[in-house]
């Protein structure tokens, strides 16, 4: 059976584009989520942090989250990356970890701004090596989710 080969989604803010950079130096082909539904096949999913009021919760960016609250996104979601800046310290990429922990798929890498060569080296080696791991970690979580 053929098996699906890797794609990106990615939020970016429209004016700094930081995380839409980071995709250009990516082997994969990669989707910004304000151009298309969610897949109906396995993808990485790539998220900047944006720390809002906390009476609002949480760290995601508003788009991102409705784009979540469909089936096909979360069922499809095989690992997150986080794109962040290092000087909000504990807050680094929070958002790949709330995602991480809202729907049990792993945190792969995180990223100050859009990375540097050794960070783009990093992410296409690690998804070209683990891309079959990844696809039966979710396999085994969308059953689990059925039980
Ligand atoms: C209001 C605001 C809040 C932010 N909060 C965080 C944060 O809590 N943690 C973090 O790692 N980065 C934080 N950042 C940095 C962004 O995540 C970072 O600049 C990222 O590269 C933006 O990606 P984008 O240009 O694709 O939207 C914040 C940036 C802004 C403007």
């Amino acid at each position: 059976m053929n098996q699906p080969t890797p794609h990106i989604y990615y939020y970016t803010h429209p004016t700094t584009q930081g995380t839409h950079n980071l995709t250009t130096h990516l082997n994969y082909p990669a989707t910004n989520i304000a151009n298309a539904e969610p897949p109906q096949h396995p993808y990485i999913l790539i998220t900047p942090t944006y720390t809002g009021n906390p009476n609002k919760g949480g760290y995601l960016p508003s788009q991102l989250r409705h784009w979540l609250n469909n089936k096909n996104a979360q069922q499809n979601l095989v690992g997150i990356i986080g794109t962040g800046d290092i000087n909000w310290g504990k807050e680094f990429c929070a958002a790949a970890d709330e995602l991480s922990a809202q729907h049990g798929a792993p945190v792969l890498y995180r990223v100050d701004r859009w990375g540097n060569t050794n960070d783009h080296n990093n992410i296409n080696n690690g998804i070209r090596t683990h891309w079959r791991t990844l696809l039966r970690m979710q396999e085994a979580r969308n059953a689990n989710h059925k039980l």
